[in-house]
């Protein structure tokens, strides 16, 4: 168990980050720290494997005082995964992984197995990926390394700070989920920062809301959404989240598989695209899903003899676009304005949701009644 007794933290500067923290966390329990930039959490965080002091007030973790423990041999027992989580490059995987258990006097043979495990665990072969170096690792692929490296030293607690936050939307999706099914077999105690609702409310136990070095909610995530403390935690969870139901979002209607292309395939590839999948445009989107811009049928045809445009040359760029959870009324309107057959909706990070089109407005509205 973690315990924050009355914790405050001022910088040196003068910043202060953190006003009379009471918090306290349980064994096996997954913490989620949520908050706006600058709120306090990597602060919190970082005191509780002693990266920060507080200026006053206490720590406790299994009822010991940490101020009373050696650092380093108090980080030895807790794992800790940052968003870059920097693998040494010049080591294998295998070798990144066995560093804190070798530290730690575990046998060979012993650490060896586990760390199979634990790649078999996060869906990695370890035949194939135990002796690559980092940089033959996708981003994801890396992350999930961080995520094992910070298990295979058998900690009790483990702090992750945006871990997944950096990746690409689908990778993180996947690694969320790899975490709750992880944290099945190993329920360890995890603190884990983020800054996204819908991550916390996926994965954690029991969610801290912060705001200006202060905990303003702290409860489990289906009472949070039932009965959020103020507005600012309302607002934070989106205001309305529990009400979908009475009025329907973009996120009800769209086509939430659009056809896609990739910003430097070329002319011939988008017109085979709009022949297969019998469409008149096509979205255009960089390796971490981001819309770019769309490609119409008559700029294809009107630029298609010159073979060395790639798409994002013909693309048009200032297209509307709505992100998530606008309200269909709101996006009737804009598709009215400005005479479109579909628009497009995409997450907060610009990566794309999905498309707005005429038909799939008429379908959604035909099942309403
Ligand atoms: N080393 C530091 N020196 C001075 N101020 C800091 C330091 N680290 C963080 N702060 C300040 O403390 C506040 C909380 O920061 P932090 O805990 O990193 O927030 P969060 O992780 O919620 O974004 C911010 O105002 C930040 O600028
Ligand atoms: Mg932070």
């Amino acid at each position: 168990m973690i315990q924050f007794i009355n914790v405050s933290k001022r910088y040196n500067d003068g910043t202060s980050a953190l006003n009379d923290i009471d918090l306290e966390i349980k064994a096996g329990e997954l913490v989620t720290l949520i908050g706006p930039s600058g709120c306090g959490k990597t602060t919190t965080m970082k005191m509780i494997n002693r990266l920060v002091e507080p200026t006053s007030g206490q720590i406790l973790i299994e009822g010991k005082d940490i101020s009373r423990i050696n650092p380093v041999e108090l980080r030895r027992n807790i794992g800790y995964v940052i968003q870059h989580i920097g693998l040494f490059p010049h080591m294998t995987i295998k070798e990144n992984v066995a560093v804190v258990p070798k530290l730690k006097g575990v046998h060979r043979s012993s650490y060896e197995r586990r760390i199979d495990e634990l790649m078999e665990m996060v869906g990695l072969n370890p035949d194939q990926y135990r002796d690559r170096y980092p940089a033959e690792l996708s981003g994801g692929q890396q992350q999930r390394i961080g995520v094992i490296r910070a298990l295979a030293a058998e900690p009790s607690i483990i702090l992750m700070d945006e871990p997944f936050s950096a990746l690409d939307p689908i990778s993180r999706e996947q690694l969320q989920d790899e975490l709750i099914r992880l944290q099945e077999e190993v329920k360890k105690t995890i603190v884990f920062v983020s800054h996204d609702m819908d991550e916390a409310l996926k994965i954690a136990d029991r969610i801290v809301i912060m705001q200006s070095g202060e905990i303003v909610q702290m409860d489990t995530p289906d009472r949070i959404l039932r009965r959020p403390k103020n507005d600012f935690v309302r607002t934070f969870i989106g205001g309305n989240r529990l009400h979908e139901s009475e009025q329907l979002t973009v996120d009800d209607v769209m086509v939430d598989n659009p056809v896609t292309v990739s910003l430097t395939r070329g002319l011939a590839h988008g017109a085979k695209l709009m022949k297969q999948f019998r469409v008149t445009s096509l979205l255009v989107i960089d390796k971490n899903r981001v819309l770019k811009g769309i490609v119409t049928k008559e700029s294809l045809e009107k630029e298609f003899r010159n073979e060395d445009l790639s798409l994002q040359d013909i693309m048009k760029l200032d297209i509307p676009i709505v992100q998530t959870g606008t309200g269909i009324a709101a996006a009737v309107e804009l598709m009215r304005q400005h005479g479109l057959y579909s628009l497009p909706v995409v997450h907060p990070d610009g990566s794309l949701a999905g498309l707005v089109t005429n038909s799939s407005l008429i379908d959604a509205l035909l099942k309403q009644i």
